[in-house]
């Protein structure tokens, strides 16, 4: 945890953006696309509620998705565990009603029952031990209404794999189901939005394909995005988890 603060807290020198998706994407044309593709996601599963919910933002970093869903009408609070990044997350806050709380890694300072959304992208992978994770998700359970929603986006891949020195960890998507459950959640949706070496992927990055044909290229993405996992590359999982409306009680000891 101590690592993993440190290296995000060195990451915020690379800006909002790059710190967060690709420090190495020179001229940023892929992380603009990668960006628009995350926000494009979460906002249409959370607009389609038809209602301005709040969120809990899980691993906000710099803020980029905290301040989107803010800027279209939600209340959301922003957790993370770099001071460095949520500097650049309040510095990128414009209107609406965003705020940011560093905390300690393990215990979050956020009421039972009392949010309707949880979001997270790309921070379970970097929360390597199983264990761990479990307990992150139990905490995530805890603070979401009964019937509130998690959507949770995440690398996944055929075999599990510890990546970039031991900082992230790709999990195969029945292993991320699996911790789920075992924290109380059930499953209400699944998909694949992104595959880590799609080959129109380089075009993106040489700025040679503009803005307006995003929309075909993730749809050529996700189609694309069942032969990268048989090949083994890893892709971009969504994940809705939901908390059930009746919670059954665990049985007392004495019974
Ligand atoms: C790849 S960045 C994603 C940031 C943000 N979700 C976004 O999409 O812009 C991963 C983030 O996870 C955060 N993080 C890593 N371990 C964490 C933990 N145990 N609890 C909360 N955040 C964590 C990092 O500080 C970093 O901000």
């Amino acid at each position: 945890m101590k690592d993993q603060r440190k290296f995000w807290n060195q990451m915020a020198d690379f800006g909002a953006d790059a710190a967060v998706i690709d420090p190495n994407d020179k001229w940023g044309h892929k992380n603009r696309y990668i960006k628009w593709l995350r926000d494009e996601v979460f906002l249409k599963l959370i607009n389609q509620t038809g209602f301005s919910v709040n969120v809990l933002d899980f691993g906000c970093g710099s803020g980029n998705i905290s301040n989107l869903l803010a800027a279209h009408g939600h209340d959301v609070i922003g957790i993370d565990i770099s001071l460095e990044l949520l500097k650049l997350a309040t510095t990128a806050r414009r209107n609406g009603n965003s705020s940011f709380i560093c905390y300690d890694g393990s215990n979050l300072p956020i009421c039972l029952n009392s949010v309707d959304i949880v979001t997270t992208y790309l921070v379970l992978i970097h929360i390597t031990d199983n264990d761990a994770l479990q307990a992150v998700m139990r905490e995530l359970y805890r603070c979401l209404k009964p019937g509130g929603l998690m959507i949770a986006i995440e690398q996944t891949r055929k075999k599990s794999k510890l990546t970039d020195n031991g900082y992230k960890r790709q999990r195969l998507q029945a292993e991320y189901q699996d911790i789920f459950s075992n924290a109380g959640f059930t499953a209400s949706g699944r998909f694949t939005i992104r595959s880590g070496h799609m080959p129109l992927i380089y075009l993106v990055q040489l700025g040679l394909l503009p803005k307006y044909v995003f929309p075909i290229l993730a749809r050529i993405e996700q189609l694309f995005c069942p032969l990268s996992q048989q090949i083994g590359d890893y892709v971009d999982t969504v994940f809705l988890l939901k908390k059930p409306v009746s919670v059954q009680k665990a049985p007392s000891s004495d019974t």
